[in-house]
């Protein structure tokens, strides 16, 4: 698809690469991919999915790996649960089981090991051929309304090159993210991005702008992977590749853009976000709040700090 005001082409494909060992989750992560847990009652890649399809992408391509079959057996149809809701005429049940599989098309390669988000990335070149493409984390949720990969993908159409969401976090998190030191553009909420560093130390990160789950890669990104060396963690990193075409002429897959976002974002592969995401999440929903949000709030009550384990 091209867009008529500056014939660049159009995202039309997401990426969403799951095939990381989700070791901070661990045992929980044995088997189940940590894409795979729910919030409330839905597992957490759903909502990426739901993402990508509200920004306009129904074609997803997921990176998977080993432990990960529950995936795709969660975006396909389920011939003898829906018979069995059907029996029971359950069509609430029955709604909701066949809405995963009708969402997107949905593709799969897999990431034979897990040698980085970079690598994730570079495993989907055949399926975008040569297009920008969009990348969302399986394990990184935003907020339903905010539009963000919607006002990513119009910012790459506008400028070209490449994207990336950037959200302001507190000095002491920056080492826990790539960090971006960025200029401004005629544009409030969009950056022009100078550097990148991967989860660089607190004192010479170069702002406090880091990268969150979402990115809009120009195709090139593709050549600048495969000669990308493993960096921080012995894993080859997405950061690194766009740091190179930060530097770069349109013409050559340059240069990359920041969305300044800063609306609601949880990292459910944290154990600690994910409990937060699950909680507000319940309070959000109307068919729980109304038990769940007195409890909550009882429960928070009687908490004394004085018996907080450990
Ligand atoms: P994370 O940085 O959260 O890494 O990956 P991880 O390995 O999954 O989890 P921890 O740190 O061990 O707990 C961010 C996203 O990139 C994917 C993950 O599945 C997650 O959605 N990823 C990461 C891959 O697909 N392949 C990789 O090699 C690494």
């Amino acid at each position: 698809m091209t867009d008529t005001r500056h014939s660049l082409p159009r995202v039309t494909k997401a990426v969403v690469p799951a095939a990381g060992l989700g070791t901070r989750f661990l045992p929980a992560t044995k088997a189940t991919p940590k894409e795979m847990l729910p919030i409330v009652d839905k597992p957490a890649i759903q909502y990426v999915v739901e993402e990508a399809v509200d920004a306009g992408l129904n074609d997803v391509l997921m990176v998977t790996g080993r432990s990960k079959r529950s995936i795709e057996d969660h975006f396909d149809r389920a011939y003898e649960l829906e018979e069995a809701l059907r029996a029971k005429d359950d069509t609430e049940r029955l709604r909701s089981v066949r809405e995963s599989s009708e969402l997107a098309q949905v593709h799969y390669v897999r990431q034979g090991e897990p040698r980085g988000l970079g690598h994730a990335v570079l495993c989907a070149d055949a399926h975008v051929a040569g297009e920008p493409f969009a990348v969302l984390l399986g394990d990184d949720l935003i907020g339903a309304s905010e539009g963000l990969l919607k006002r990513m993908i119009d910012v790459q159409a506008e400028r070209g090159g490449s994207v990336v969401a950037l959200m302001e976090v507190e000095p002491e998190q920056v080492s826990l993210y790539g960090c971006a030191a960025i200029e401004s553009t005629d544009d409030p909420d969009v950056v022009r991005v100078t550097d990148l560093v991967e989860k660089p130390p607190q004192e010479s990160a170069p702002s406090r702008w880091a990268i969150i789950g979402r990115y809009v890669c120009a195709p090139e990104v593709f050549g600048v992977l495969r000669d990308t060396p493993p960096g921080r963690g012995g894993e080859i990193q997405l950061t690194d590749a766009l740091r190179e075409l930060a530097g770069r002429r349109p013409d050559q897959g340059g240069p990359v853009h920041g969305v300044l976002f800063r609306g609601q974002r949880y990292d459910t592969g944290n154990r600690l976000d994910y409990l937060r995401t699950v909680v507000e999440f319940a309070c959000a929903r109307p068919d729980l709040a109304a038990e769940f949000v007195p409890w909550l709030r009882e429960f928070a009550a009687a908490q004394d700090p004085g018996d907080l384990p450990g």
